[in-house]
């Protein structure tokens, strides 16, 4: 960050310097400074504070030999006043040099004090680095985010945005505001509604993302946009889910998929040079949405350690073990997953992988522990034969040490299961590496079965363009049609989420047909789009940053909460503010709304 004092308007401000940019070659200056006291220690009559303000810390000294009175005003202070200090710059004894501080080779003789404002004691500490209930740190959000570490996670959002933004803006991108009252823009949460007074009965969504204004800006020829635009989904909440999501959003024109890739990597590229001096390997590696699921369980794999899940329905063609014949005789499928060095687990610790597998939807987990001469030990070892074991060990490349577990059920239920188990297995065996490891997960199905009603519905969203060599599959068979869709993974989470998306009325209103939507339906909620769509929309697709996401990442952090600046709780409220909120009757009178 840069911190300058600009030399215009010197005489005015209140201050010559901050604190946390003071250095030895400043020895011998006198400086002006302000910000708060962070910690006071006094020794033998001398007065030492570390001044803080957005810049850091800097120790002042109160020495009773200069003046009295400041000394006794020194003295006085409590953590957290507010003060502005006069002083001269001095080198610190060899002896009391702090390493620690990056003003540590200084000290500021204070030769003048004022008050500016007291504090109560706050409600926790802002020096220690204790841990502090988060419901406090959210009620009283403005002391917490003078804790260095989320001051720090504020200023790194602010770097990361306008690196994105320098990009976008050399790129020939236009940022453009789109409505926040709006109508639903499906995008598969529950909308947050606004009721309208001026049209009684009627109520605003607010926009789950911005996506139909900037297809429509696409339309209108701006060619390339962008917006730092917040999105709305009343979904349940999550480390990395909140209600309001901060999403860089962006659309462009007459592009490819490989076109719009390059140009996401580039832009990730700068950000990771400029904002954490890491230089990012392009291009990032692809796989399918199928390759991913069969091979790790996952839409979203952290491909930070290996462990892929190896299907070995073949293998038991015929078997004799009960569970595994009658999961292939109803058509599933059985795969398995090596975790090296988990044949020590004791028999606690696998039944512990066992309740987790069922809470994650399986029937059961079977499992082998390979031991000397790769000998395998399993309460369900007497009823696999020799060939299938060896078949087993052979396809999974087991060594000795190594656990081997196996889930038999349908294909939508053993992927998954076992990614998760991937996932946890990977983090406790200690198998993640440090590092960056971004990865494109495409072609996603355009369509799923929504499992409580069994309707079929979007995958991404309804506006989706189908990839060429699927689209002959949406009449006879829409859940094998694939769309132009990619998801960029970093370390296993899902941080941006794009594609093409369909450019002529006709396909768009055959996916909505699709989809369920009745003829007066889809003039109703998407006429608007399909009339934009007949007067020369061009071929677009685009994508969108979490940038919560993004930078949680970055900063090394496991919740988007400590990357915003005023987030909500896990039920959805404000402990700062109070919301959400009673309003009162004669509100909800002019709204036309009675509460039940
Ligand atoms: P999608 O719904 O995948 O795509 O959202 C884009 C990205 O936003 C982040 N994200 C969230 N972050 C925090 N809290 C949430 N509740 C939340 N929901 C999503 C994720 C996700 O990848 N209109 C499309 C984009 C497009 O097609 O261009 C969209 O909104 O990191
Ligand atoms: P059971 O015959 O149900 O007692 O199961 C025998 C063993 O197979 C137990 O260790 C179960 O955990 C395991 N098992 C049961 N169902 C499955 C399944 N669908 N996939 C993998 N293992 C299973």
């Amino acid at each position: 960050m840069c911190f300058l004092i600009e030399d215009s308007q010197k005489e005015q401000r209140m201050r010559t310097h901050y604190c946390g940019k003071l250095k030895k070659e400043d020895t011998g200056a006198r400086v002006t400074l302000c910000g708060w006291v962070h910690r006071r220690r006094d020794h033998g009559g001398l007065v030492f504070i570390d001044l803080r303000d957005i810049s850091g810390l800097v120790q002042i000294v109160f020495d009773p030999e200069h003046s009295g009175e400041v000394h006794s005003v020194g003295h006085s202070l409590r953590p957290e006043d507010v003060v502005r200090i006069e002083g001269s710059v001095a080198a610190r004894p060899a002896e009391t040099v702090n390493p620690d501080l990056v003003t540590g080779e200084i000290e500021v003789n204070v030769t003048d004090v004022e008050i500016l404002n007291h504090s109560e004691t706050p409600p926790f500490s802002v020096e220690e680095r204790t841990d502090v209930d988060e419901n406090l740190r959210l009620k009283y959000r403005y002391i917490d985010l003078r804790r260095e570490q989320m001051r720090e996670n504020i200023l790194l959002r602010h770097r990361v945005a306008s690196s994105m933004r320098r990009f976008l803006d050399r790129h020939g991108f236009t940022e453009v505001e789109t409505p926040v009252l709006t109508k639903s823009t499906p995008e598969g949460a529950r909308d947050f509604l606004v009721p309208c007074r001026l049209q009684p009965e009627k109520f605003y969504a607010l926009p789950q993302s911005p996506q139909l204004f900037k297809q429509l800006l696409m339309v209108s020829g701006l060619d390339r946009y962008y917006q730092f635009a917040h999105a709305f989904r009343d979904e349940d909440l999550r480390a990395d889910r909140q209600p309001e999501h901060t999403q860089v959003d962006l659309e462009m024109s007459f592009m490819t998929v490989p076109a719009i890739i390059s140009m996401v990597e580039e832009m990730l590229f700068a950000l990771f040079g400029e904002v954490l001096d890491t230089q990012l390997n392009l291009p990032f590696p692809l796989m399918t949405y199928d390759d991913a699921m069969l091979n790790y369980g996952s839409d979203k794999p952290d491909l930070r350690f290996g462990m892929p899940i190896v299907e070995v329905s073949e293998i038991f063609q015929g078997t004799g073990f009960g569970v595994f014949a009658r999961a292939l005789e109803g058509g599933g499928v059985i795969r398995a997953l090596k975790a090296p060095g988990a044949g020590s687990y004791t028999r606690r610790e696998v039944d512990e992988l066992t309740d987790f597998a069922i809470s994650e939807g399986a029937k059961g987990l079977a499992w082998l522990s390979v031991g000397e001469k790769l000998l395998v030990s399993s309460p369900v070892a007497k009823f696999l034969s020799p060939g299938e074991t060896g078949a087993v060990l052979e396809a999974t490349a087991a060594q000795e040490g190594d656990l081997i577990l196996f889930v038999a059920d349908s294909d939508l239920v053993a992927a998954p299961v076992l990614g998760a188990l991937r996932h946890r297995l990977g983090k406790d065996l200690g198998l993640i590496r440090e590092g960056w490891s971004f990865l494109w997960v495409t072609d996603f199905p355009m369509f799923k079965l929504d499992e409580d009603t069994g309707d079929i519905v979007a995958e991404h969203h309804p506006f989706t363009l189908p990839t060429e060599s699927t689209v002959k599959h949406l009449d006879s068979d829409p859940l094998l049609v694939r769309g132009s869709l990619y998801d960029l993974v970093l370390n296993g989470v899902e941080i941006a989420s794009g594609g093409l998306r369909i450019h002529k009325p006709g396909l768009q209103r055959k996916i909505l047909r699709i989809l369920g939507h009745e003829e007066h339906k889809m003039e109703e909620d998407f006429g608007f789009l399909l009339e934009a769509l007949r007067y020369g929309a061009p071929p677009h697709g685009g994508l969108a940053f979490g940038l919560d996401r993004l930078v949680m990442l970055m900063a090394g952090l496991g919740t988007i909460r400590d990357v915003i600046a005023f987030p909500k709780t896990q039920s959805g409220g404000c402990p700062l503010t109070g919301a959400p909120a009673p309003v009162e009757p004669g509100q909800l009178r002019e709204l036309r709304i009675r509460l039940k």
